[in-house]
């Protein structure tokens, strides 16, 4: 069995930067991820008065000294979030609470993404937006102040509006009051509990309610060691899992948050032999394990519902393992998917349908339909770390050929994605 670990959590590492940088005193971040994501927000602090070290791919530990709630500094250029939606939608909540103007763009990209999702509800809090481009796209200009307090129902389920929609509370001085239709991840009520601010989530009738009610003055520097990312994770799973690695993998150091581990379940629905090492179950922490992943027969599966937030990252990897399953995979509910770094639903039938898989596109989802016929063809990873990553997997399984134009994008999530995969195959008697 060959044992790996993967670079560290992009949604942790995202916000241990905005919250380090928030913080009043030093905070001790180590493990953090230095994918092209977290540099670009990194530098985004920077250009508004945060000191960030530089930091790489030896998780070594950084100090930041964070600058105060409402301490950050007017940009003397335009804020470039470049390929992060998490980056850009989380500092725009962080922006609607400091009484400054901000122009905030990102690469075509990040252009293409909706904003008005965070823009409706923070400009009901106060802050004002003018859009520089396209209705409900970036480049924006915004000025934020002190805020009002906010009662507000997400359409959807979603984390980067519920962490923008917190952090504006948070940075604003206002009390929140949110719901979503289903849990989405909560990293950020974590990460808000680690730095001393409490929010209460709970199930009421058919929502999730998250709140935070009366936000400090200030809040305590993190001490955090960022877990492997559960969602990098997965790709050398499902290698293994599809027996691209000799004798199966072992995963050490994996983020194992409830919110996040939703495809495990899936996976246990498909036949996968994979198994965790006991872990705690943290409240505030974020809990991790090892992840082992041996060579097993899958059968398809139906995946939608409530089911979709704890595993919304994970559908380009399915995808991937229902291509090599046997039968058919309906995946229904998953209309936000169309809205990640492409459009997942179209890219991934295209580029299943490129190499030789049946696919059919559905309007909130797929259907796979699995074989064990050798696929070649062309893809294209359409600028999506994930897409590049899925199917650099499924191109490296035995007898597979496939060539991905853009394959470098992985770098967004994962630097050393394309050498590791390289690592595991080449090995391979
Ligand atoms: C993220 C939330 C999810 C996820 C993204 C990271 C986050 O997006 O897809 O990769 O860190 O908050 P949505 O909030 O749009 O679901």
């Amino acid at each position: 069995m060959r044992r790996i670990r993967v670079p560290g959590d992009k949604s942790v590492t995202q916000r241990a930067l905005v919250f380090a940088s928030l913080a009043s005193g030093e905070s001790r971040l180590r493990g953090l991820l230095p994918g092209e994501d977290p540099q670009a927000t990194a530098a985004v602090l920077r250009a508004l008065g945060v000191d960030i070290p530089p930091f790489g791919g030896d998780g070594a530990e950084v100090r930041i000294q964070g600058v105060g709630l409402r301490g950050l500094q007017a940009p003397q250029g335009v804020l470039d979030f470049e390929n992060s939606g998490t980056g850009a939608r989380l500092m725009l909540g962080v922006l609607a609470g400091q009484p400054i103007t901000a122009t905030v763009t990102g690469d075509a990209s990040l252009q293409s993404r909706p904003m008005r999702r965070v823009t409706t509800p923070l400009s009901k809090m106060g802050a004002v937006f003018r859009e520089m481009g396209e209705p409900d796209r970036l480049p924006l200009e915004m000025t934020g102040g002190a805020l009002t307090s906010l009662d507000y129902d997400s359409p959807v389920a979603s984390a980067q509006i519920k962490s923008a929609l917190l952090l504006a509370g948070l940075v604003g001085g206002a009390s929140v009051r949110l719901s979503e239709p289903y849990r989405s991840r909560d990293h950020t009520e974590r990460m808000l509990g680690m730095c001393g601010v409490p929010v209460v989530s709970h199930q009421a009738d058919d929502v999730w309610r998250v709140e935070l009610r009366d936000p400090p003055e200030q809040i305590a520097p993190l001490d955090l060691e960022v877990p492997g990312d559960f969602s990098s994770a997965m790709f050398f799973l499902a290698l293994a899992i599809l027996g691209g690695v000799e004798g199966g993998v072992e995963i050490s150091h994996v983020g194992m948050n409830p919110t996040r581990r939703g495809l495990l379940q899936v996976l246990g629905r498909m036949g996968a032999n994979v198994g965790a090492d006991p872990f705690k179950e943290h409240d505030a922490r974020e809990p991790s394990s090892s992840l082992r992943g041996l060579p097993s027969k899958l059968v398809g599966a139906n995946v939608g519902g409530e089911e979709v937030p704890a595993m919304i990252d994970e559908f380009p990897v399915l995808a991937v393992l229902a291509s090599r399953a046997e039968g058919v995979t309906r995946i229904t509910g998953a209309g936000e998917l169309r809205l990640k770094e492409s459009d997942r639903i179209r890219v991934l039938a295209d580029n299943l349908r490129s190499v030789g898989v049946q696919a059919e596109e559905l309007s909130d989802g797929l259907e796979i339909e699995g074989s064990d016929h050798p696929l070649a063809g062309r893809v294209s990873s359409h600028h999506d770390h994930r897409i590049a990553m899925a199917f650099g997997v499924l191109g490296a399984l035995p007898g597979n050929r496939i060539e991905i134009d853009g394959a470098d994008v992985a770098d967004v999530s994962f630097p050393g994605f394309g050498v590791l995969l390289e690592d595991l195959t080449a090995a391979r008697t």
